[in-house]
């Protein structure tokens, strides 16, 4: 049964949010200037979706936004810990926060997200960064209006780490910065324990959002100019195990897809061992559900599967793609790979590469393994050195490269539909969008296209992305 956060509480977090607007407002009639606020995200799709919630209670609470953290009254860094270099990115991030408050002494540092659900992770930033003033976790996010009052009206630190019993917080306000497609999540947490990863500890259990809330959720978007949708969870197709409605992930997606409206839906991440054949076939059936699959094997060793817990053997993998590749003609793929997990040796590491060719992803996300205090993976040992395990690094790039150049190629010449989402990253003259299979495509074109959908000849392939001409 999904436990949902009250009105009650909702309302007191309400009260708080009040009283920081006319705070806000008796800053502004003082100084003169409005209360900034900044937030700056690392880590996954779920926590870009957090943050918008952040950004969303911070608005509602008056501050208004800035891009740069030296002018901002209110920084919140919402962090990741999958990796331990995310983590080090904050520290350091930390250590010139430290200088710009010696000079703004009333800034409010918050650190909140998977980092610091980790105990020691709070406990050492509390010793060694006493100028942070508000640390929460990922259970406490509604909380943030009160928690955010408390640490301006308070001395020392304001901490909430504590797990709660998984409630979900409906109605939280959200602030999003594109307002053509939207991350909706439709589940918490992860129950999997695969044995590398920190996430099932700090975002704790799977529970899934009932299907009337994401399906208001969706025509609120839709309403409001969306037409993308993403759902998101850590492992969608686990969605709805834990309701008493009786509907499954493929449910799901078909009752998104009959919303008018909507005109493409994407979903992440999928775990193999749940993809099941009813989900395949509501892909296949369901018209605005993108050709595009991210399925990650992070390894092709049915050894190493073992060790990380993953519950599939390769061969398993390999019958489920082959079924995709089967039922949806040309579906783009996608996964993540781990390189150099504990006991993993060269051998292995050919079995990746095997898999690579065998499956011929679009793009792969790939990740040396990075030791997680807590996890069982970290009791293990290495048998192959660091400059091993960057050597084979760099040859799955180079393995991969090869294919995804290949896959672009097959797209010259042909004509595609793109949702425009702006000025390109690296060239300011282009714009950028995504095509169904979520090919990035840049082309020549007025920045009012952005959000809308335009035909594109694809003229030129290249690894990551493909350039295009607007017919
Ligand atoms: N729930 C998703 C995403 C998990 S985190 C899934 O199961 O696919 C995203 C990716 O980070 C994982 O797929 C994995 O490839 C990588 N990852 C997780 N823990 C890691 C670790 N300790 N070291 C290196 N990469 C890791
Ligand atoms: Fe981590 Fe595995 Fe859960 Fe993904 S499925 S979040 S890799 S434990
Ligand atoms: Fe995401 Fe990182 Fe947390 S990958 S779930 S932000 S540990």
């Amino acid at each position: 049964m999904t436990k949902i956060i009250s009105e009650e509480e909702l309302s007191r977090q309400r009260a708080f949010s009040a009283k920081l607007r006319e705070a806000n407002a008796h800053f502004a009639a003082e100084y003169g200037r409005e209360r900034l606020a900044h937030t700056e995200t690392y880590g996954c799709q779920q926590n870009e979706n957090d943050t918008e919630r952040i950004r969303g209670m911070l608005k509602e609470a008056g501050f208004k936004f800035t891009e740069d953290a030296e002018k901002a009254d209110v920084v919140i860094y919402n962090t990741c810990a999958v990796r331990e270099n995310a983590e080090q990115k904050v520290f350091g991030r930390l250590g010139i926060l430290k200088n710009i408050k010696e000079r703004r002494r009333n800034m409010i540092i918050g650190i909140c997200g998977c980092m610091v659900q980790q105990e020691h992770i709070t406990e050492k930033i509390k010793a060694v960064h006493d100028h942070v003033d508000l640390i929460f976790g990922t259970h406490a996010l509604y909380k943030l209006p009160e928690l955010l009052y408390n640490a301006m009206h308070e001395k020392g630190v304001v901490v909430d780490i504590t797990q709660s019993d998984g409630a979900i917080a409906e109605d939280i306000p959200v602030l999003r910065e594109t307002p053509w497609k939207a991350w909706v999540s439709v589940m918490y947490g992860c129950n999997n324990f695969c044995s590398y990863c920190i996430v099932p500890y700090v975002r704790g259990r799977e529970r899934s959002r009932k299907s009337a809330d994401i399906l208001n959720e969706i025509k609120e978007l839709v309403k409001n100019g969306c037409t993308e949708i993403s759902l998101l969870g850590q492992n969608v197709n686990s969605y709805g195990k834990d309701l008493d409605e009786g509907i499954d992930f493929a449910d799901l997606i078909r009752m998104v897809n009959d919303i008018d409206g909507v005109e493409r839906i994407r979903f992440m991440t999928s775990h193999p061992k749940d993809l099941s054949d009813k989900l395949i076939t509501a892909m296949k059936e369901c018209d605005k559900v993108c050709k595009q699959l991210h399925l990650p094997v992070q390894a092709g060793s049915n050894r190493i599967l073992k060790e990380m817990n993953r519950k599939y053997t390769r061969e398993e993998y390999l019958e489920k793609i082959e079924k995709i590749k089967r039922e949806i003609p040309g579906i783009a793929l996608s996964t993540d790979i781990i390189v150099g997990f504990p006991t993993e040796t060269n051998e292995d590491f050919e079995d990746t590469l095997d898999i690579l060719r065998r499956v011929e992803y679009d793009n792969i996300f790939s990740f040396i393994y990075s030791r997680r205090e807590g996890t069982p993976a970290a009791k293990l040992d290495f048998v192959l050195t660091d400059e091993e395990i960057h050597k084979n690094f760099n040859r799955l790039l180079e393995v991969q490269n090869e294919i995804s150049k290949r896959k672009n190629e097959a797209y010259v010449g042909r004509t595609e539909r793109i949702l425009v989402d702006g000025a390109s990253k690296t060239d300011k003259t282009m714009l950028s969008g995504r095509t169904d299979s979520s090919k990035i495509v840049n082309f020549k074109g007025d920045e009012s296209l952005t959000g809308k959908y335009v035909d594109v000849k694809i003229t030129e392939a290249r690894t990551w992305s493909l350039n295009g001409e607007l017919i």
